[in-house]
């Protein structure tokens, strides 16, 4: 806790239903610092669609080193595909922050709110999926060669490197550590003989740095298996860009769905800020109605805080989001607006 303190933060609410979601995270972030005596201070940022067509980018060519003063980005959604195309708004704005701030770490929770409803018999799980966010499947090394012929060609390779590995693995057992101490790693090493065999040897050489915490080997088919039949038996998951990309939809839709998905891309060196996001895009179908389900928003906003050092107003946020769905706010599609929900997560902020 850093009583007194003000964090900058950028704000970058982009498309469809991001404006509204940021507002309810923004609005909770800054009760919940209030109880614990420190400030926010934010700076919107309006990159989105809309800005690209009125100045033909998706933000400004000095938009990353806009945001690289700051302690942490929120974002809310990119994307209104009806006006731009999706590969435009996702390379022009989500990635290159991503990239420039090296956040290696895509961290997302698993877990079931009280009174959600999941599709699983399962009732209680506790899982963190961290996955590798800026090599692996998704490098963009590549190419394309007789264009339009025939023979075409089409390469796509996944670039392993140790140090990208090694510090994601490493990432991994140090939430374990203060977790409940297991690591699943998960790979496809039967069938990719290079990558995924390296990857596993590259997650003995770190475990036998971390006695503490116990380490078992996953390939992806097992362990989408294991997220829907046994979840109760996970704690952290670590895996590759592609494979943690898949996963982490899985975790999404066995919490309960999009409404609940939260995540944080991390550089956990702190040479750049990290940014907080819900897992959702703009929902161009329930954009504009006020029905948004705000806490995805919301818990990335506590991840936000938790990372900044504000772990008691992070726990403080968690509880009052737990606090609002035990009531019933928030559990059902379109049952209230995201103002109602939002409400009542500040409610049982001031109640604590
Ligand atoms: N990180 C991001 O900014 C991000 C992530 C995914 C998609 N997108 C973009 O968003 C746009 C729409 O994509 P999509 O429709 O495939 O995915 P989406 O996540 O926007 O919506 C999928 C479905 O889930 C529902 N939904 C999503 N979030 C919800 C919430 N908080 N509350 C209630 N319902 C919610 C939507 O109404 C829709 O039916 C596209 O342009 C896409 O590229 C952006």
């Amino acid at each position: 806790m850093n009583a007194g303190k003000t964090y900058d933060i950028a704000l970058v609410p982009g498309d469809g239903i991001g404006p509204d979601v940021t507002k309810a995270a923004w609005a909770v972030a800054e009760a919940a610092a209030e109880r614990d005596g420190f400030a926010l201070a934010g700076t919107t940022y309006p990159w989105s669609c809309n800005y690209y067509l009125e100045t033909g980018r998706m933000m400004p060519e000095d938009g990353i080193e806009k945001l690289r003063g700051h302690d942490a980005i929120l974002l809310g959604a990119v994307g209104w595909p009806a006006t731009v195309p999706d590969s435009v708004s996702l390379h022009g704005l989500l990635l290159p922050i991503r990239k420039a701030f090296d956040q290696y770490a895509n961290i997302r929770p698993h877990r079931l709110l009280p009174g959600v409803e999941g599709p699983l018999k399962a009732e209680s799980f506790d899982i963190l999926c961290i996955r590798e966010n800026t090599e692996g499947e998704y490098s963009g090394a590549g190419g394309r060669v007789h264009q339009g012929m025939l023979q075409e060609v089409a390469v796509e390779t996944a670039i392993f490197t140790r140090t990208g590995v090694e510090r994601i693995l490493r990432f991994a057992f140090e939430a374990a550590k203060v977790r409940r101490g297991r690591v699943a790693s998960v790979t496809k090493s039967n069938a990719q003989k290079h990558s995924m065999v390296f990857w596993d040897e590259i997650t003995r050489l770190v475990a036998a740095d971390y006695p503490d915490v116990e380490v078992t080997s996953y390939h992806i088919d097992a362990m989408a298996a294991r997220m829907v039949m046994a979840p109760e038996t996970l704690d952290v998951v670590v895996a590759s860009n592609l494979f943690g990309d898949i996963l982490t939809d899985l975790g999404a839709a066995i919490q309960g769905g999009l409404g609940f998905a939260a995540s944080a891309n991390v550089n956990p060196t702190r040479s750049a800020p990290s940014m907080f996001e819900p897992v959702h895009g703009s929902a161009p179908d329930i954009a504009g109605k006020g029905l948004a389900n705000p806490l995805a928003a919301i818990w990335s906003a506590a991840m936000m805080l938790d990372h900044l050092g504000e772990a008691q107003a992070s726990a403080r946020i968690l509880k009052a989001m737990e606090a609002a769905t035990t009531r019933g706010f928030g559990i059902r599609p379109g049952a209230q607006t995201t103002d109602a929900i939002t409400d009542a997560v500040l409610t049982a902020i001031n109640e604590e």
